[in-house]
């Protein structure tokens, strides 16, 4: 074993090596996935970006290219950064990325498409000279201009529509052009949405949800039972947030429901370590499919050493909740391809303090789908009216695992070694607040490595899932890979991904355990556990 190798991941995405960052212009053409990402093609430090480009048939194994897109041109010879791919009528992609092109940062729009239709991997891009599309116009703030959307056709008024990151001052904002031709972009009197003291917006995802539908919806789709969803990436906190609204084209501006939290205290994709995501349209299972990148929470001096920096998670599933008040993400049904062994527990009482050991799998590296229910609701711990509803975080970090509580904390030890001193729980712990009962749910790296390290990073990361415990049951999946553990709460309505770097608990050294330290006695209805295999083919 390499031993700058442990904490690589068995079953992400992940190049052999270097930095990577942003999924970038995700699509299905013709049997294949593409994805390209930001790459840095020198080091495992952000720079020199690249467009890398890797192809799969079942988003599980991937073949590496050569970088589609590269500095070259005057308009992109900075830098080449996160944009997306349309698919225009007539079977034709072309993508939209941002160009650098000077020193000073000044950001404007490309495009580019493939050289040969007929290549299977559209191994080749051309940037054709009537480039760049897009520059800021004087009221732009030009070194906060990037990120095009995939454009999107509204209707019968002959306009392809894009949206694009930025800011007035503080005030984040989500530019709107249009164009009727794909190459002449006019820009909108008004964004498309802007929220202020948000600070610069980056990676805008714009697209529509069907309201009552178990299918994804192509982002130029036009109908009923639709809504929208806008989610940008805040630079500044580095997380995304998200609205559900309405949009029609003939205003040409999103309007987030009644209800929606627009800002700061937004929902989120995901409450951990989860960053400039895209979704697409695949439209051979019509799904929609999220990705999102990962950074290394350790030193930016351990990513050297270890001479990569940055994974893609697992791609999602996204639809609307039924309630219609949040979105569901689950992973794609290809990961399960990758399920080995199997051990399985069911009707398993756990007491306050006790712990039950998952034994018989590759803890390191493993897919956990558990249902925990409970009798009663009435040892849930009041919830302070001097907390903050909206730092789940906060609360996270002083009610860790250990910390005794009624109804909870109960929930999964992950990458733990035999003697816990390295640990990452994923847990539960239900609180009473006025009328209604608040879950938190926790993915706490605190005590996951005994490592020391300046600049590393081990939050107690942590939302609220909005669920329904008239049944008296919570499930939480996570699908737990060597440097990162992925969480699914309640289906899917919160998720939590924390990057970690065990010592300790790696390969064969890992345990996984299911935990209950609240007063509330737990029963593991069921509880399902997979050995996790690698993909015959990742990037080679
Ligand atoms: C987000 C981001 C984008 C930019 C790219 C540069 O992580 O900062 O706004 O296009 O990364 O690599």
């Amino acid at each position: 074993i390499n031993v700058k190798q442990v904490h690589r991941t068995g079953y992400h995405f992940q190049p052999t090596k270097h930095w990577i960052n942003d999924p970038n212009g995700p699509m299905y053409y013709n049997g294949i996935y593409h994805l390209f990402y930001q790459y840095n093609p020198k080091g495992a430090v952000w720079g020199n970006i690249v467009w890398a480009h890797s192809v799969s048939k079942d988003l599980i194994n991937w073949k590496k290219l050569d970088p589609a897109i590269y500095p070259s041109k005057p308009f992109d010879q900075f830098g080449c950064w996160s944009g997306s791919a349309t698919i225009l009528p007539g079977n034709k992609p072309v993508i939209l990325y941002t160009g650098i092109i000077d020193k000073n940062n000044t950001q404007v729009q490309n495009y580019a498409i493939p050289a040969d239709l007929s290549d299977p991997y559209l191994t080749k891009w051309i940037k054709p000279d009537n480039n760049p599309l897009i520059v800021a116009d004087i009221s732009v703030n030009k070194t906060a201009f990037r990120d095009p959307t995939t454009a999107w056709w509204s209707g019968d008024d002959g306009h392809w529509r894009i949206s694009i990151g930025g800011r007035r001052r503080e005030r984040g904002m989500s530019f709107l052009y249009r164009s009727r031709d794909f190459v002449h972009w006019i820009k909108a009197k008004h964004p498309l949405h802007s929220k202020g003291g948000t600070g610069n917006w980056e990676c805008p995802d714009f697209f529509p949800v069907s309201v009552s539908g178990k299918n994804g919806l192509d982002t130029s789709f036009v109908g009923s039972g639709i809504k929208y969803v806008l989610k940008v990436s805040l630079d500044v906190t580095r997380y995304e947030y998200y609205t559900l609204g309405t949009y029609s084209n003939e205003k040409d501006r999103y309007v987030p429901d009644e209800g929606m939290i627009d800002g700061w205290n937004g929902l989120r994709y995901d409450y951990g370590n989860f960053y400039a995501s895209k979704s697409f349209f695949d439209p051979s299972k019509n799904r929609r499919i999220l990705w999102g990148w990962a950074n290394e929470s350790d030193s930016t001096n351990d990513d050297v050493k270890k001479g990569w920096a940055g994974i893609q998670l697992i791609p999602r599933t996204i639809l609307l909740d039924p309630n219609g008040k949040q979105l569901l993400q689950w992973p794609i049904e290809e990961v399960e391809t990758l399920r080995g062994k199997k051990v399985e527990l069911s009707n398993r009482k756990l007491v306050k303090g006790e712990k039950v050991e998952i034994k018989g799998i590759t803890a390191a590296q493993a897919d956990v789908d558990v249902v925990f229910s409970f009798d009663s609701l009435d040892k849930a711990e009041p919830f302070d009216s001097n907390w903050d509803r909206y730092d789940a975080q906060k609360l996270c970090s002083q009610k860790g695992s250990t910390v005794e509580g009624g109804l909870g904390p109960f929930g999964i030890l992950t990458l733990a070694s035999e003697n816990l001193e390295e640990y990452t729980p994923v847990f539960f712990r239900v609180f009473k607040a006025k009328d209604e009962h608040l879950v938190l749910m926790c993915s706490d790296a605190t005590r996951s490595t005994l490592k020391e390290g300046n600049g590393a990073y081990r939050p107690s990361f942590a939302g609220f899932v909005d669920v329904d415990l008239t049944e008296k049951k919570l499930s939480l999946r996570s699908l737990i890979d060597n440097s990162v553990v992925e969480s699914f709460g309640a289906g899917g309505k919160t998720c939590i991904t924390s990057r970690v770097y065990p010592t300790l608990a790696i390969y064969g050294n890992a345990h996984l355990y299911a935990f209950n330290n609240g007063t509330q006695t737990i029963k593991i209805d069921s509880l399902n556990a997979w050995s996790m295999n690698k993909p015959l083919k990742m990037n080679q």
